[in-house]
Parts: structure tokens; C-alpha cells; sequence
């Protein structure tokens, strides 16, 4: 409840105090109750829609803001805090974040508007309590500025780039030296939004005019993407509610387009999740086997597959695609599009960046090894397998070739610095 001078009767809270209140749940739900970025944020526009729609803008940015540079602002808040930033309570941790997020990063918002909208947003979350706090650590980071460290390190770039030290150095090699903070500072960026244009539903062409009539651009971008800016939420359009448009990254397209032609093709997707290359698979064509060990997911990807038209392409089942004696018969193009950390996709996911640790790395290799050994049992001689993960670290998108088959060209890796999330993708043929 609101108190003290958050309160304004039938105003309601102070300007400005809504959008950081609105980020500051957001936030906690996410660092510390283990919530999506996104779903939380939606969840919380949805139930406390801002009077000001600005705020629902301001509140995305504070929240995708601090999520990305969390390292970053720890560790200009930390040297502040005389109990240590961990002691401190949640909603206070991140009302510092919040605070420090506008005073470095956001040049429009004055310093003063910054503390004083920080503290009003605690009393309108009933933490009166911290203000003085709030107060005392934020006018001490408008005084000092950030203080970040100037080495090569791990540590030095990780600060910089905000990013965990046991991500900086497979970044490092991954990417090589030379291009390392050129990609660190790219993973950093906001992905923009970017959307495949269904083929079954007009193509490009198609998708573009019903955009620009509801008054969206779309620009060509990478691999056959349309990059698209405007008003609000493109997929709050009848564009995407129709099917023209679906949300996918061009390095995740770039994986479809290397099984080449797929017109008539009989495709095996034996991590199919929520359907994403399924669908774009049977758009250009196939016709789709898609398993995944997640029914839901699965029940998501056949909607996927109704709302643009490719149902009939799309057959799914619910099926452990790692076990090696799994019946499916043989298909002339089997997509692995193996679970793993996802650190390729922090642009879009930035809280991945904190929740992954060095031994999912382990665990995460071990299943990708079974997925790809049992993957090639399905594949019919002449027939080609793409392996893909969106991570850069290299152990990921290693592992030996499977038995019987020919790794066709190098692995590829798709970087951040071009504009795209992260990706590993591998070729392999069965000899005819
Ligand atoms: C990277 S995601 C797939 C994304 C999906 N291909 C898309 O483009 O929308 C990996 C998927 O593998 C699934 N998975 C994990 N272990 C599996 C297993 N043993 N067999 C089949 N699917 C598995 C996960 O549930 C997850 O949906």
C-alpha cells in the first residue's frame, strides 16, 4: 500500500513512480522467485496496465536494463553498501539497481529525478522503510560515477560487459581475442524485434504491407528475417495474430536454411519445443515429424502450426529423442536443435546470464551427445543432419561425429557482433 508521499489520493503515486514500482516487482519476481523476464513483465502490464503508457516503455526499459547490466551496476553499488549489497533485502537490492540503472545509463532522466522517483516507487511497494538507504547509496553513485576496471581479464571484461567470469573466457574462445569486447558488448545490446514472414500466408511481401498498415516497419534483415519497429507491440498485431509473422531470431532461421530445399521432404525435428523451426520447416514445404519430451510444448507448436496454415505438415509426438532404440523409421533431413544453456540468446533472455552456472555446461553435453548418436540412427542414406545450439561455448557444439556419418565443412558460428543471437550449427551426411 502506498504511504507518506507516494500517496496521492485519487492521483495515485508521484510521476514517474508507477513505471519503477512496476520494474521493481518485475525484477524481484525474476532475481529472486526464479521468473521469466518476459512473462513477468507481460504478466505485470497486464494486471497493472500504467495510466501513462510512457511508463509501460520506461518500465521495459528498467527492467531489461538492470537485468543486462546487473554485474555492472553491483559493482558500482557494492563499495557503497556497508553490509554488503547481498544482506540487503530483495526490493532493496533492486530498487538499487533501479536507481543506479537511470544515474549511469539513462541520460534523459536528471540525477535528482532519479533518487527521489527510486524512493517514491519504495513507498508505493509499503518500503518506506528504505528511502533513507536509497537515498544515502544514490546520491553517493550521482557523486562518483562508475569506477570500472580497464584490464583484459576475465573478471576486467566481465565487469565491463557485465557478464559472468566463467562465461567471458569461453566467449573469448569462441570469438578470439581481437573481437572478444566487440561481442561482449553486442550480447549486451537489445535484440531487436525480429520475425520470420510465413510463406503460407504471403511471404515478405505480405507480412510487410500489413504491418505498414497498422503502422509498423518491417526492414529486410539477415536470412530472410524482417526486422520490425513502430508503435507498441508487433505481436500485438493482426499481422501476427493472422499468421503472417512469427517471432524468430535470423540465426535460428539460418539453421532452417542450411537443410536446403525442403519442398516434399520428409524432416525429422527431434527437439521441437514450441514448434519454432517445425513450423518454419513445414512453411517451406516439409512435411514435419516433431518430437520433444515436453507435451506442452508440443500442444504450443500444433497451435503455432494451425495459426499459419502448415497444420497439415506438422505431425507431433511425445517421445525421449536420446533413447537409441526409438522406432521412427528414416528421414531424409533430421534437425537436432539440442537443449542447452542458451547463453547465446542473453540479448533476449539477459537473466540466463545469472541463473546458468560451469556445471550445466557438463550436464547440458552429456544429453547433447546422446540426442546427436541416437539422431543419426534415423538419418536414410544421402540424407543430411543439422546440429544446432544457441550458445557460443564450444564444448556445446562439439562432440565427436556420430558413426556412419561425414561432417560437411566447418562448424559454424554464428556472432553476436553481426547483429544475431549465438549459435553453433554442424552439417553431416550419411554417404548414399
Ligand atoms: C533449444 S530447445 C528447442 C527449440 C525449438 N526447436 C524451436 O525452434 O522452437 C530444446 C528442446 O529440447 C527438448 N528436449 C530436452 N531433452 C529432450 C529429449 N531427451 N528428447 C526430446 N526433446 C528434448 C526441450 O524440451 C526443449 O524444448
Amino acid at each position: 500500500m502506498a504511504t507518506g508521499r507516494g500517496q496521492r489520493g485519487a492521483g495515485g503515486p508521484p510521476p514517474g513512480a508507477a513505471a519503477r514500482a512496476l520494474a521493481a516487482r518485475v525484477l524481484t519476481d525474476v532475481s529472486f522467485g526464479g521468473a521469466r523476464s518476459g512473462d513477468a513483465l507481460s504478466a505485470a502490464l497486464r494486471e497493472r496496465p500504467p495510466r501513462d503508457p510512457r511508463d509501460a516503455g520506461l518500465a521495459t526499459e528498467l527492467v531489461y536494463g538492470v537485468l543486462r547490466q546487473q554485474r555492472r551496476l553491483d559493482h558500482t553499488l557494492a563499495p557503497l553498501v556497508r553490509q554488503g549489497l547481498g544482506a540487503l533485502e530483495p526490493l532493496a537490492q533492486v530498487l538499487l539497481r533501479i536507481g543506479a540503472y537511470q544515474l549511469v545509463f539513462l541520460d534523459r532522466v536528471h540525477a535528482g529525478a532519479a533518487v527521489s522517483s527510486t524512493q517514491d516507487a519504495a513507498r508505493v511497494l509499503g518500503a518506506g522503510r528504505i528511502t533513507g538507504l536509497l537515498n544515502g547509496v544514490l546520491r553517493k553513485v550521482a557523486e562518483r560515477g562508475e569506477r570500472l576496471p580497464t584490464g583484459d581479464d576475465d573478471a576486467s571484461v566481465g565487469v565491463r560487459w557485465s557478464l559472468p567470469d566463467w562465461l567471458v573466457s569461453p566467449l573469448r574462445e569462441a570469438v578470439g581475442a581481437a573481437a572478444l569486447e566487440a561481442n561482449a558488448s553486442a550480447l549486451r545490446e537489445r535484440a531487436p524485434n525480429t520475425v520470420r514472414p510465413n510463406l503460407s500466408r504471403g511471404g515478405a511481401e505480405a507480412a510487410v504491407s500489413a504491418l505498414a498498415a497498422e503502422g509498423f516497419t518491417a526492414e529486410p534483415g539477415p536470412h530472410g528475417s524482417l526486422v520490425v519497429s513502430g508503435p507498441g507491440d508487433p505481436f500485438a498485431t493482426a499481422a501476427f495474430r493472422d499468421g503472417l509473422i512469427t517471432p524468430q531470431d535470423p540465426a535460428s532461421l539460418h539453421v532452417v536454411e542450411l537443410l536446403g530445399d525442403l519442398r516434399g521432404v520428409r524432416v525429422l525435428d527431434l527437439c521441437a519445443g514450441r514448434g519454432v523451426k517445425s513450423t518454419a520447416m513445414a512453411d517451406r514445404g516439409a512435411r514435419v515429424l516433431a518430437l520433444d519430451v515436453v507435451a506442452e510444448k508440443l500442444a504450443s507448436a500444433n497451435s503455432l502450426a494451425e495459426r499459419l496454415g502448415v497444420a497439415d505438415r506438422l505431425e507431433t509426438r511425445v517421445a525421449d529423442a536420446a533413447d537409441p532404440a526409438l522406432e521412427l523409421g528414416s528421414f531424409d533431413r533430421v534437425l537436432v536443435d539440442a537443449p542447452c544453456t542458451g547463453v547465446g540468446t542473453i540479448r533476449r533472455h539477459p537473466e540466463i546470464a545469472w541463473r546458468r552456472e560451469p556445471a550445466d555446461v557438463g550436464r547440458s553435453v552429456e544429453l547433447q551427445a546422446r540426442l546427436l548418436a541416437a539422431a543419426a540412427g534415423h538419418l536414410a542414406p544421402g540424407g543430411e543432419l543439422v546440429y544446432a545450439v544457441c550458445s557460443f561455448i564450444r564444448a556445446e557444439g562439439g562432440g565427436p561425429t556420430p558413426e556412419g556419418l561425414v561432417e560437411q565443412g566447418d562448424a559454424t558460428l554464428l556472432a553476436p557482433v553481426d547483429g544475431v543471437d549465438a549459435f553453433q550449427v554442424r552439417r553431416f551426411r550419411r554417404p548414399a
